[in-house]
């Protein structure tokens, strides 16, 4: 890059300047002549200091050497010519050094930046004293200075103000001129519109971009050091800028041998130490070697956490109930998930289950969570129900999966924190944890350790995709760019997953925490706002159960980009006698048919040709132009599904990248919890006094909780155990009464015998 010869001269001057102005020694007399103070207080690092020759470790090209040596050795004449070439990285580099030690001083912010600053020739051709020099130069370049922090734009260092964001603006003007129909016939574009790796096979080219898009979208990924970032993620780094946190679920599925370091400790180590914990421990139980506190085999597992405590977890269970070798490895046990506060919940998830047969998970990072210490504590009340008050009976049926930084408030809880606690680290984030305990745990007591590692190594297998393949080949950073491009230039506002699997039902709750909960920000490290869409809204469900519920819209309503995800064999396939179609491939037919169907459309002369009435025809137009994008792998294993999880989780991180915001910090969600808080204690107040009125934060606030106090006070269960069992108060039947009450042996339906 060329830089304007007066540019150049600005440079030199302001670094003579630092030299040879008597009064103000340095930057800070160019500003405020009582910046002197400034100085004395913080004097510049000595490479802006030009005592010839200077010693900087800015990283400084054999040019600048040049020019400053020659500064040095004429230090006390007049520079004669302008210096011929400065690398900007220097001088912005000096001027950052510079501007931060005073942005300090002036409130923090870092938008008192000295951009390069084109000199009116009467100062860049100097021709007369020294002395006019220096005090023209000086009022030009702090007039200048103030203007721009008088008017400072903070939005400066946004993204979208990138040359390569700007461009893919203009660009998308001509893709509004384009219909999808009509770019899926280029045969050429197709072809370069999909990528595989390890049998996932990715089809893109029902997206509105064209081969010039991706060019601009790589453009602009490499503006926004996409690579850099993923490596700095990859390494450690603490990237989670507000938390000071690393960010490291990749290295939860790292080979044993790989080192990740974190403040000087290779994390990879701990890791296995904790899945080598976690094995002997699942297999101790499994083998019937670990027993209840009365000797019984723990058959039943439930699993007590919410958000990335549960949807993860209960993602891959829902996967493996169904996988061949899931199903013969789950036979006699069972897996259930609590997760909601709601009492009924609690009953719905233990009531049949018989406690000394139980083992209690309890799976939360910070282990302070309301809702999941809440009802880990009724979880243990049930237990001591049936098994009396003994520490025992919680050191053999709770263990706990928590982050380190929590480790004293496991033991408070009483579980033997030798054995049975299962920790990992405050670098995971929660909806991040699926491959940490909080997932190997549950899963391997139901389906043994080997499958969750077969799930660690799917998950192993896209890392080092996402790390190395080049853009054009890297699934989840193409899924990420155009992520962005829908949103952010295409404005399209939601997102859907359509998972051709009902094995696959609870990836889209999966992923709406972990896309929602990341980039459902506005806030840019910069401090500053986007002023760009930011954090897509997603939803989803299983195919064809979608088709029969929100598919209209998809088809007819407001747009919404769509991934389509399927498999070539199915978990189990069917095809009865005298069905001319396998039930997997009636239920694919429908995975390749909606990805043309919402492209293509249909014509109002299509729609005629089917002798459709002229009045209904507008009503039967499909618009198309839909995009979307499909997802196809080998077959729902344990291996796919790590493959999908990681795929999703690095979409999430990429878009967060570019958009310069926080990815790995929830900070939204803490607001809610403190109200909460302020709600309990004035249902306390109301609920111990039977004339207490609650005065809330506003009116309304303050009617509807008096209303809804009014309403329950008569059967309300801390005034009277109503109904509840004998055993215990947890719930109303138990497994007594399941395993008591024979099922009814015959309804007549209709006079059939009860047989359909
Ligand atoms: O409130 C949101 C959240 O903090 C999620 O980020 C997290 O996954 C969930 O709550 C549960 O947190 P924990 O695992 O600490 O109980």
């Amino acid at each position: 890059m060329r830089i304007h010869t007066d540019t150049i001269a600005v440079t030199a001057v302001v670094c003579s300047i630092i030299v040879a102005s008597t009064e103000a020694w340095s930057p800070a007399g160019l500003f405020r002549l009582d910046r002197r103070q400034h100085l004395i207080k913080h004097p510049l690092p000595t490479r802006l200091q030009m005592a010839p020759p200077r010693q900087s470790s800015a990283p400084r090209s054999a040019k600048v050497e040049e020019i400053e040596n020659r500064e040095s050795s004429h230090s006390t004449d007049i520079p004669s010519e302008a210096p011929s070439f400065v690398h900007e990285g220097e001088l912005n580099y000096a001027e950052e050094e510079l501007l931060s030690s005073l942005a300090a001083e002036e409130g923090g912010g870092k938008n008192l930046k000295v951009p390069q600053i084109h000199l009116p020739p009467r100062l860049s051709n100097p021709g007369v004293g020294w002395e006019h020099h220096h005090r023209a130069t000086t009022q030009f370049v702090h007039g200048h200075l103030s203007r721009m922090k008088a008017n400072g734009d903070p939005t400066k260092y946004l993204v979208s103000n990138t040359d390569e964001w700007k461009i893919l603006d203009e660009h998308k003007e001509e893709i509004d001129e384009i219909h999808l129909r009509d770019l899926l016939q280029d045969s050429e574009r197709s072809g370069a519109m999909y990528a595989e790796h390890d049998g996932v096979y990715l089809d893109f080219s029902r997206q509105r971009a064209t081969l010039e898009t991706l060019d601009l979208l790589e453009d602009l990924a490499e503006k926004q050091e996409l690579t850099q970032k993923i490596k700095a993620m990859m390494t450690g780094e603490k990237i989670n800028f507000t938390e000071k946190r690393a960010v490291l679920h990749t290295a939860l599925r790292a080979d044993r041998t790989e080192k990740v370091y974190v403040d000087g400790k290779n994390v990879v180590e701990e890791v296995h130490e904790v899945l080598d914990q976690i094995k002997t421990f699942t297999e101790g139980v499994r083998s019937g070697s670990i027993r209840g506190y009365t000797g019984k085999r723990l058959r039943n597992i439930i699993s007590v956490g919410i958000g990335g405590s549960y949807l993860g977890p209960e993602f891959l269970h829902e996967v493996l109930k169904t996988e061949p070798e899931g199903i013969n490895s789950a036979l006699g046990y069972d897996l259930r998930f609590l997760a909601n506060v709601d009492p009924v919940d609690v009953e719905r998830t233990c009531a049949d289950l018989d406690p000394e047969e139980t083992l209690i998970v309890i799976v939360s990072k910070t282990f302070t969570t309301a809702e999941t210490m809440l009802n880990a504590r009724t979880m243990r009340q049930w237990l001591w129900d049936f098994m009396g008050n003994d520490k025992e009976v919680v050191r053999k049926h709770i263990v706990a999966c928590a982050s380190t930084s929590a480790t004293e408030k496991v033991k408070d809880f009483g579980i033997d924190t030798d054995k049975y606690f299962f920790r990992f680290w405050d670098w995971v984030g929660g909806r991040y944890s699926v491959c940490s305990a909080a997932g190997a745990l549950p899963i391997s007591l139901l389906y043994g350790f080997n499958l969750f590692e077969k799930f660690l190594k799917g998950a192993q297998s896209i890392d080092k995709h996402f790390a190395t393949a080049p853009f054009r080949e890297n699934i989840p950073m193409i899924m990420g760019m155009l992520g962005v491009w829908n949103h952010s230039f295409l404005n399209y506002k939601t997102r859907t997953t359509l998972p051709y699997a009902e094995a696959l039902l609870k990836l889209p709750s999966h992923i709406q925490q972990l896309d929602m909960e990341s980039n459902g920000k506005t806030m840019t490290k910069f401090g500053v706002e986007a002023n760009y869409n930011v954090g897509e809204i997603d939803f989803g469900e299983p195919g064809t159960n979608g088709q029969h519920s929100f598919f209209q819209l998809l088809h007819m309503g407001q747009p919404v980009p769509c991934d389509f995800i399927g498999f070539c064999q199915s978990q189990h396939d069917l095809c009865l006698d005298g069905e001319s179609f396998s039930s997997h491939d009636e239920l694919m037919a429908n995975f390749f048919a909606q990805p043309d169907a919402l492209a293509n459309g249909k014509t109002a002369d299509e729609v005629r040709a089917e002798g459709i009435s002229e009045e209904d025809i507008p009503h039967r137009v499909f618009k198309g132009n839909r995009p979307s994008m499909s997802l196809l792998l080998p077959k729902l294993t344990a291996y796919a599904a790590g493959q999908l999880l990681a795929i999703y989780e690095h979409r999430t991180a990429v878009q967060g990248f570019i958009w310069d915001i926080n990815s790995f910090d929830q900070w939204g969600v803490e607001l809610g919890k403190k109200l909460a808080i302020d709600v309990k204690n004035h249902l306390q107040e109301a609920r111990n006094s039977d004339d207490h009125v609650i005065e809330a934060s506003n009116p309304a606030s303050s009617r509807i909780l008096n209303y809804y106090v009014d309403q329950s006070r008569d059967d309300h269960v801390c005034r009277d155990a109503n109904n509840a069992s004998s055993l215990t108060r947890v719930t109303r039947k138990t497994h007594a009464d399941h395993s008591r009450l024979p099922p009814p042996v015959q309804h007549d339906l209709a006079g059939k015998g009860g047989r359909l």
